[in-house]
């Protein structure tokens, strides 16, 4: 299934490459190996696709915490990557402790190397058999851009999630908004109801977004959807 016209420019179509990557379905190794290979050109790929998670984020992250609290508060940026999330906060002045987690330390390598984003940076692989070496409710917010998906941090890892956000803290995530990601993203709509209805969480939105974008042929614009899902923990 054709989902996108790829990018006429080389270096993009690299990057949409890379973005796009083939997969086993449910093969955490794979994927990791490819996060570990894909650390050293994956700030410039973003780039190239326009993507725009970091600036959606914090955009949402501005609506829910009140100016006078960004210096207390506690991040725990969830799949951390390279640091793009944490930067675009640390940017608009988020000045509290921030954490990043990530199981490819060549990503959190970069997280680290300015000093200037993360206090604290673990390793971990987050699933639902391997919970966060973190207390419960340590965290004001939590942030995840891109990281859950059917490879990547599944849905059933969304209770250990707010399992360390304080009750009235916040989460917010973007996740791929794509044909192929529709199964895990009916998963994920199923796992957030259970949490609804149990009254764990609220969610506060739920809205689409373009998450990169980028030339195709004819001049055109192509884009990649996103969508922002926002809770407050009860
Ligand atoms: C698409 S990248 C997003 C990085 C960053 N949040 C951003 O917006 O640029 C996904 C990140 O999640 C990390 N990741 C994926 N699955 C993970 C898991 N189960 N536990 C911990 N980190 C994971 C990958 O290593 C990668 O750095």
């Amino acid at each position: 299934m054709v989902e996108w016209k790829q990018p006429t420019d080389e270096i993009a179509k690299e990057a949409f490459y890379n973005l796009q990557v083939k997969y086993p379905e449910g093969d955490t190794k794979v994927m990791q190996d490819h996060y570990e290979s894909w650390a050293k050109t994956y700030d410039k790929d973003c780039e190239r696709l326009h993507y725009n998670s970091p600036e959606v984020i914090c955009d949402a992250v501005g609506r829910l915490v009140a100016a006078t609290d960004k210096n207390e508060c506690r991040i725990l940026d969830l799949g951390a990557g390279t640091g793009l999330v944490g930067k675009a906060l640390r940017d608009i002045g988020y000045n509290g402790e921030m954490t990043a987690v990530d199981y490819s330390q060549n990503m959190l390598d970069c997280a680290m190397k300015d000093g200037q984003i993360y206090n604290v940076a673990i390793n971990h692989c987050l699933t639902a058999d391997n919970p966060l070496p973190i207390e419960d409710e340590k965290f004001d917010l939590v942030v995840g851009g891109g990281v859950f998906g059917p490879n990547t941090i599944r849905a059933n890892c969304l209770p250990e999630t707010f399992r360390i956000t304080r009750g009235g803290g916040h989460v917010v995530l973007t996740q791929r908004l794509s044909v192929k990601n529709r199964p895990f993203l009916d998963k994920m709509d199923s796992e957030i109801n259970r949490l609804i209805a149990a009254q764990k969480i609220e969610q506060l939105e739920a809205k689409p977004f373009t998450q990169y974008s980028w030339i195709c042929e004819n001049e055109k614009t192509e884009q990649l959807t996103g969508r922002l899902l926002v809770f407050r923990k009860l």
